[in-house]
């Protein structure tokens, strides 16, 4: 996908694509929990490294830290949840005219634990991101998050586990697949020690992974994404 600031020179006869440096991507976050993946997102732009600029935090969840997160770094917010709404389409319409409203360009998901309705997965096909604490198609799927994940990969045996940056569509973590990287598992791990190697990566690369997108520096075909200048960060 190439963002709109995106631009493509002839060179020599190649179409080279040319990383986005007019403008920063409009993003509305979307985070149910404590938020430290937003977190990680919100120094790295502060930093100058991640060239977004968040425009929203919605929440399901009126607790969350995360929402605190946003207001620390005066980050508009949003409490809403699907129970508020008579059925789905209300929601979604409700939810698609607020992105709208604030320009959306893309959503990022930082731990948000409901499912995003069919319309606005329609509505921003391959413009929402989502981290997933394994490395998909294993250890994923419904009732697959948080601490279920790492005890389902230990009880398993597998000597390796990771992150997986993907876009979202309409099948629990399945979209495309923009970014995956490993973390051992040790012989003596439980949950809770293989979560924090876990997050510890996710926070060293989800912001690598919403950069490239805001850069245009990834393309989807089909369930492939192709990085375009850069090799896999
Ligand atoms: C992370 O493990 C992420 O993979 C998953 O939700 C968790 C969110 O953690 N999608 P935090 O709220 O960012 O700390």
């Amino acid at each position: 996908m190439l963002s709109d600031g995106a631009t493509q020179q002839l060179i020599g006869g190649l179409i080279m694509s040319q990383p986005n440096t007019k403008k920063t991507l409009r993003c509305t976050v979307f985070a149910s929990g404590g938020g430290s993946n937003f977190q990680t997102l919100i120094d790295k732009k502060t930093s100058g490294d991640l060239h977004v600029d968040f425009v929203l935090m919605i929440g399901n969840n009126s607790g969350a830290k995360a929402f605190e997160r946003a207001r620390t770094n005066n980050i508009p917010t949003l409490h809403t949840a699907p129970s508020h709404f008579a059925d789905e389409d209300l929601y979604a319409a409700y939810l698609i005219s607020i992105l709208k409203n604030v320009n959306t360009e893309l959503i990022v998901l930082a731990g948000y634990m409901k499912k995003l309705p069919s319309l606005i997965i329609n509505e921003y096909r391959n413009k929402i991101v989502n981290i997933h604490p394994a490395l998909l198609p294993a250890f994923g799927g419904k009732g697959m998050y948080g601490i279920n994940v790492h005890r389902a990969v230990i009880e398993y045996g597998a000597k390796v586990s990771g992150i997986t940056v993907h876009f979202v569509d309409e099948e629990y973590d399945h979209g495309p697949v923009i970014m995956q990287k490993t973390v051992p598992v040790l012989d003596d791990d439980d949950e809770s020690t293989l979560a924090s190697r876990v997050l510890e990566a996710e926070h060293e690369y989800y912001w690598k992974a919403v950069q490239a997108i805001a850069q245009g520096n990834v393309r989807v075909e089909g369930r492939k994404v192709i990085w375009l200048w850069t090799k896999h960060a």
